[in-house]
């Protein structure tokens, strides 16, 4: 492989990192080139990116899962593996339409899909436990691949008093900090989450955490609006034809978690379809594109105000986004106002990391590190204990 001028590459490797977030929009898939001169000095750079699509059983199949009370135990060891075989395919495709072939990558990692993760610890059998299970067995997916898989990352976060999310403000560390200025990464998937990092000091002082719900509801009225001709409101669009009703939306923002101290994580527990039901039922008063255009502003609103917190105390000048929220207008537009004209806000494209293809880059990382035996959580995001190794191996 390349190597530039007078330097000594310690490691290289090809890795695809896999990654379906709580969106339940397709799994993601990053061939990715991952070099480094000094354990300081790690360099990712994207090779190609792709997505394989959940078809709409398949969306459905994974919903009733989120959902402990319609989950079958049958349906989730099943479903597992049925997925495995589907992350395989993911990493195939992003592999073949590269034009690569899979002996020329070194590893597989995984995020898997989440279908439960509670990070609030509940006394069972006299133990404090908190838990989270991803699914899509790497065992199937080194199978059908022929290459080593890592997966099951946030165990081992939890297993030391963590949260078991967020990791990737662990990789945002280690890619994005800069000493010029303090800088905000957001990314905005199914939920929302942000990355405060400040210009200079340790790791300690990184911050990171959920901010609420991101794309998830907007996804969820949409798909009731279109009676399911759309999955999500392209573009912003329909958000751009309502009006946002002011009083719902502060009914809105008094939800408890916006209130809980950081570091904190949500999921579908909280902003799942429970709660999107209930809310798109509560105002029939209410025109659909209203209601869209409420909730995408809760999106804006909550992302908004949490960035704000941190200017003047983190020397914040760049809020740089991710996730497929960034491809909505209306939420980009909204964002825009809602912080202050002196704060650059653009996609992570401008950090050479593509929006759409930021997680899955990411859970590439955090395999490399775990196969070189590297902690590669953040404690300071998820309140863990201390740097552990993350990550299960399938040879
Ligand atoms: N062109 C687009 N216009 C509006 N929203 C989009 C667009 N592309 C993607 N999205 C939103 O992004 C979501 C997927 O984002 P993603 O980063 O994959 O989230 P997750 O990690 O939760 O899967 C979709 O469900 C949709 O809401
Ligand atoms: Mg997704």
């Amino acid at each position: 492989m390349r190597k530039h001028k007078g330097e000594v590459e310690l490691s290289q490797k090809i890795v695809v990192g896999l990654m379906s977030g709580t969106s339940l929009d397709g799994i993601d898939a990053a061939l990715v080139h991952i070099t480094e001169s000094d354990h300081q000095n790690i360099n990712v750079k994207l090779i190609h990116f792709s997505t394989l699509p959940y078809s709409e059983s398949m969306r459905d199949r994974i919903l009733e899962l989120c959902e402990p009370n319609r989950a079958r135990i049958e349906n989730i060891s099943i479903t597992n593996m049925l997925l495995g075989e589907l992350f395989a395919e993911a990493a195939k495709k992003v592999v073949s339409e590269a034009g690569w072939v899979m002996k020329d990558v070194d590893l597989i990692s995984s995020h898997g899909q989440t279908i439960f993760h509670q990070p609030e610890s509940q006394v069972v059998e006299g133990h404090a436990i908190t838990s989270t299970l991803q699914i899509a067995d790497i065992s199937v997916i080194a199978e059908r691949t022929g290459v080593m898989t890592v997966g099951d990352f946030r165990t081992r976060d939890m297993a030391v008093g963590g949260q078991g999310a967020p990791l990737v403000p662990y990789a945002d560390d280690l890619l994005f900090r800069t000493k010029l200025n303090g800088r905000i990464l957001a990314n905005i998937g199914g939920i929302a989450n942000i990355t405060v990092l400040p210009p200079s000091g340790s790791k300690e002082q990184v911050l990171a955490y959920d901010t609420g719900p991101g794309n998830m509801l907007i996804d969820a009225f949409t798909t009731w609006m279109t009676n399911g001709k759309q999955t999500f409101d392209q573009g912003g669009e329909i958000a751009a034809k309502g009006k946002v009703d002011q009083k719902w939306l502060e009914e809105l923002l008094d939800h408890t978690y916006y209130r809980l101290p950081i570091p904190k994580s949500t999921g579908r527990e909280l902003f799942g379809m429970d709660y999107a039901k209930a809310l798109w039922h509560s105002k029939d008063d209410l025109a659909p594109e209203d209601k869209i255009a409420t909730i995408t502003e809760l999106t804006v609103k909550t992302i908004a105000e949490e960035c704000k917190r941190f200017i003047d105390s983190y020397l914040i000048k760049e809020i740089f986004i991710s996730g497929g929220g960034w491809y909505n207008q209306t939420l980009r537009t909204r964002l825009r106002e809602n912080v202050p004209p002196y704060i650059k806000l653009g996609s992570t494209d401008e950090l050479g990391i593509p929006a759409d293809a930021k997680e899955a880059i990411v859970f590439a990382l955090l395999g490399y590190q775990c196969i070189n035996r590297r902690p590669n959580n953040l404690p300071s995001a998820t309140g863990a204990r201390s740097s552990v190794i993350m990550g299960k191996i399938a040879l």
